[in-house]
């Protein structure tokens, strides 16, 4: 442990420095300070022994993903969903579908750093994997979509992704005569903006990460994650600490930090601040969920880190210095071989392949 390699007093000034920053992030110790924050630590007796474990977080496995009351799931609807998923002549060009970006092969998430579109356009964020997005409150980095159903028509409409029309995209679904028969048996009429929403948010419901060895060591079988990646979850929750953030079963607090990523562009990316208008959320990204993410490189809204070693190195480093950093990024001081148990631990998050491949498309 860090502990018993630099002193006591260092560990514990450390300590305390991190729960002052992790106090401010979440208001409720913000005007109480230094003096009460080391107050209570003292209280808890926390500098006469070894860190506590669990401090931020509670290791739980997924639950099912939540479906809202106005899109129940049917075994029909999902397989439509399916096929609109993978079916591009969604795209103006007829090149391009949902899973040119979010490649099933690729962690659902798209391996270039920047996704082509139609014509070869480019946008300037990294696509971020479908997988367990199901689960997220909000959608995209700056989460300016908040259902699966809302975000879904987005990108067919995108000129930078599959450039349609949703008149001129409905229109070619109606002269498809399986498409005409699916939607009529699922929902009972022809395809439209919402049904075609629905049944794409229905499919993506499914598109879930789970049984990792991370799930089945939580689920008692012990020797499913190695030494290290045990190793590294208590880093993940302790010293390093990651959990404030990536929290929960999908590890993500639902909410957007401003890691410094991009801030010395010319024209930075300005993030959630483009939603809100709120200058605390200046820079400010979408905590995205860590599951499956060994599959999913390159890494953060633009792509920019290519390997989860490098993100971990990031995070050592104390994140990218600028005016709206959030106060947990502080240097780590990982050693080397606690680096390496994070990245074992991240990798322990991988759940089971799904076997979900192209099906065959209607004509
Ligand atoms: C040309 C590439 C491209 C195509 C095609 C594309 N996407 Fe995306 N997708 C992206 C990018 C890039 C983002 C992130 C954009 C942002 O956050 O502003 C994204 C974000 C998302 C998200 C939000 C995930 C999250 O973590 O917030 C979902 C869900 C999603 N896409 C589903 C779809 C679906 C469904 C389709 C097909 C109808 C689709 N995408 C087509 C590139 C693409
Ligand atoms: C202050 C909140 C916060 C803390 C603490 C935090 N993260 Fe993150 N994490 C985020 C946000 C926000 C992003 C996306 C930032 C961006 O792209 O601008 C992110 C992105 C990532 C990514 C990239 C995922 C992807 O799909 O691109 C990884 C991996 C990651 N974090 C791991 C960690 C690890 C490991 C730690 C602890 C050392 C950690 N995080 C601590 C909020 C946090």
């Amino acid at each position: 442990m860090a502990w018993h390699r630099e002193g006591r007093a260092d560990f514990c000034l450390r300590q305390l420095r991190r729960w002052c920053a992790y106090g401010q992030s979440v208001v409720v110790f913000r005007l109480s300070g230094i003096l009460a924050v080391g107050l209570v630590m003292a209280g808890m007796g926390w500098c006469s022994g070894d860190p506590p474990e669990g401090l931020f977080w509670a290791p739980r496995v997924l639950p099912p993903a939540p479906v809202p009351p106005g899109n129940p799931q049917s075994e029909a609807k999902i397989q439509l969903g399916k096929q609109l998923y993978f079916e591009k002549r969604l795209s103006f060009d007829n090149t391009v579908s949902c899973a040119s970006c979010h490649d099933p092969k690729a962690g659902w998430a798209d391996p270039r750093q920047f996704s082509e579109g139609v014509d070869h356009a480019k946008g300037g964020r990294n696509a971020p994997t479908v997988l367990n997005s199901a689960h997220y409150q909000f959608q995209f980095w700056d989460g300016r979509a908040g259902s699966l159903e809302k975000q879904a028509l987005g990108p067919i409409q995108n000129p930078v992704e599959m450039k349609m029309t949703m008149p001129l995209a409905l229109d070619r679904l109606q002269g498809i005569p399986g498409y005409v028969k699916a939607f009529q048996e699922v929902f009972g009429g022809a395809p439209s903006d919402e049904t075609v929403a629905k049944a794409i948010a229905a499919f993506e419901r499914t598109v879930i990460s789970r049984n990792s060895p991370f799930d089945r060591y939580l689920a008692g079988d012990t020797a499913a994650m190695s030494p290290a990646a045990v190793r590294g979850m208590k880093l993940f929750n302790g010293k390093a600490p990651c959990s404030p953030c990536h929290t929960g079963p999908s590890f993500t607090d639902s909410k957007f930090h401003n890691l410094g990523i991009g801030a010395g562009a010319t024209e930075p990316d300005v993030g959630r601040f483009k939603v809100t208008n709120n200058p605390q959320d200046y820079g400010a990204f979408k905590t995205p969920t860590l599951r499956s993410v060994a599959l999913t490189a390159p890494y953060l809204h633009d792509g920019s880190e290519r390997t989860l070693e490098a993100v971990v190195e990031f995070y050592n480093r104390g994140g990218n210095r600028n005016p709206n950093l959030a106060p947990l990024m502080l240097p780590l001081r990982l050693t080397q071989s606690e680096k390496s148990a994070l990245v074992a631990f991240l990798e322990a998050l991988t759940g089971e392949d799904l076997g979900i491949t192209e099906p065959a498309l209607p004509e």
